[in-house]
């Protein structure tokens, strides 16, 4: 039995502190687990990330953009992920597909068809088995990494909060159409809330008992 979770959310919505908390649980209960994140992962991935993310690149174009998040995907689905999964591994990917819809679809009102074509290629058809949505106004969001001495302040992070609204408007319009897939969680609650709905909807799919659920934990 193995499970493909995928987080997204804005930035700063506290999707790392949460996928370390839930590769944690699985892990103290001898589930073996991988924590990844998009863009990166790979060698390649993160040689793909520099270029993505420097900010004296105001030049990238829209189509640029897109191809290099998902050149960035193919190699993590094929150099970690699925061999991951055939080896009964727990794959966690902090952003995955749903954050091109979101920010190169819905942030920029690019046509959806064209960058599912593009994800398909990607990724071959590999989908989540659940998306964890940590939902927080992207003001705030961004307004708490800015707060953070050790973030990385990125060139997406550099675009207005027009673009940051229409892809959280984006993410929750992709989460209403596959319910069954995504998990929508309040992000502005404390950190062990969070993680413990998480981990309620994690456990059942691992037949985990959720009675054993970590419900004092906080960091
Ligand atoms: P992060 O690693 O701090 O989450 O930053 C990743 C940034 O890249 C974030 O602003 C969202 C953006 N992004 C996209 O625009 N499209 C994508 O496909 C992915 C994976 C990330």
């Amino acid at each position: 039995m193995t499970l493909f979770i995928t987080f997204e959310g804005p930035d700063g919505s506290g999707k790392t502190t949460q996928i370390q908390l839930l590769a944690e649980a699985l892990t103290r209960r001898g589930q073996a687990a991988l924590l990844t994140r998009e863009p990166g992962g790979t060698r390649i991935g993160n040689a793909i990330r520099t270029v993505l993310h420097d900010r004296a690149h105001v030049e990238m174009s829209l189509r640029a953009e897109a191809l290099l998040y998902n050149a960035a995907r193919a190699q993590l689905v094929d150099e970690v992920i699925r061999p991951a999964l055939a080896a009964g591994t727990v794959v966690l990917c902090d952003r995955f597909a749903d954050s091109t819809l979101a920010y190169q679809g819905f942030g920029y009102g690019r046509n959806l068809a064209e960058l599912r074509m593009l994800i398909d290629y990607a990724t071959g058809g590999l989908t989540p088995n659940l998306t964890v949505f940590l939902d927080i106004d992207p003001a705030e969001g961004l307004r708490r990494k800015r707060g953070d001495a050790d973030a990385e302040w990125n060139r997406m992070e550099d675009k207005a909060l027009a673009f940051h609204r229409a892809a959280h408007a984006g993410y929750l319009q992709l989460a209403a159409q596959e319910v069954e897939r995504w998990l929508v969680v309040d992000a502005t609650q404390p950190v062990a809330s969070i993680h413990a709905s998480i981990w309620q909807s994690v456990s059942p799919r691992l037949r985990i008992s959720e009675s054993t659920a970590p419900t004092s934990q906080s960091r």
